[in-house]
């Protein structure tokens, strides 16, 4: 038998359509009482398994502070010191750690990895990134933008400037679903894929988020709310690195294509930033950046998504 019947996954921004300003709110109460000494410590006595087959720094660090602040405890796994590195399969993995924790948080290089654990894993498997998807970045992206945008989403205008990875794919499933517009600039050969928009465009229809895509990112950042960025060469991709950087060249958030931006508009990055590719200095130290807002909201998200798959003991 494969999985539990019932069990919550985590493994697309698609997976919370119907929790996502849930979770949001969650959060925010969560910030909002850890700021005075309140860790919500809601899920006691709790186990996370963290296998992360590539490096991290926010994400690791955020699920392993959430666990803690919840009540319960996380085990840090890197597949080179597991079995699993050694050729054990997914499917054994899973069906084991299953014996011992209560969710297990997987950063995988495959989206088929990926589903191969929630299939055989019998507690909710969370998507901490895979090539498809980083799910759990874009809820802490939507919770730093509602932050500064206290009457809500609708009516207001993201400009993602880059490459269509992991990040953009969730971005557009996240602003589908709280009905926020989306403008996507990417190089032509770096759109997100079409079976993921046309998902994105479905739930579009349901919160009424605009989604639109172009190659000029001028365009997109003209009367922006905000801005967003990644890396241009992510993990996995560093073969296609100088391929990568030739694309993209055009592509940078800078003062100039800020300047297209509203006044008031600010600047995300999910870090980490390669400071002079895909943002500069000027941006990342200036006034504009809500990078570090957005990183401390990880963990608050974190905190969200865990309470939200983890029973109660
Ligand atoms: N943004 C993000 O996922 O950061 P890490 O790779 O450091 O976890």
């Amino acid at each position: 038998m494969t999985g539990r019947p019932g069990k919550r996954d985590l493994l697309s921004v698609a997976d919370l359509e119907h929790d996502l300003l849930t979770v949001l709110e969650r959060a925010a109460a969560m910030k909002r009482a850890r700021a005075t000494g309140d860790l919500s410590p809601t899920r006691p006595g709790t186990n996370a398994a963290m296998i992360f087959e590539k490096a991290s720094t926010r994400t690791r660090t955020s699920f392993e502070i959430a666990m803690n602040d919840l009540g319960g405890h996380a085990v840090y796994l890197s597949p080179k010191d597991m079995q699993l590195g050694r050729g054990e399969t997914i499917a054994d993995t899973a069906r084991v750690l299953s014996r011992y924790v209560d969710v297990i948080v997987y950063r995988a290089y495959r989206r088929s990895d990926m589903a191969e654990l929630a299939r055989w894993a019998t507690v909710p498997v969370i998507n901490a990134l895979d090539d498809r998807e980083h799910p759990c970045q874009i809820v802490a992206d939507l919770l730093t933008l509602r932050e500064r945008w206290p009457s809500g989403f609708k009516g207001r205008r993201l400009a993602y400037v880059g490459d269509g990875n992991n990040v953009l794919n969730s971005l557009l499933l996240g602003s589908a679903i709280v009905g926020l517009d989306l403008v996507s600039a990417t190089p032509p050969a770096y759109r997100p894929p079409s079976d993921l928009v046309a998902t994105a465009q479905r739930l579009a229809q349901a919160s009424g988020a605009r989604l639109t895509f172009t190659e000029d990112p001028r365009a997109a950042a003209r009367d922006a709310d905000a801005l967003y960025t990644d890396v241009w060469v992510s993990m996995g991709d560093e073969a296609e690195k100088e391929e990568r950087e030739r694309a993209f060249a055009g592509f940078q958030i800078n003062d100039d294509l800020v300047g297209h931006a509203r006044p008031e508009a600010f600047v995300l990055h999910d870090l980490p930033a390669h400071r002079g590719q895909e943002i500069t200095d000027a941006v990342m130290d200036g006034p504009r950046a809500a990078i570090w807002d957005q990183a401390e909201n990880r963990l608050h998200a974190q905190k969200a998504l865990l309470e939200l798959v983890l029973r109660r003991r």
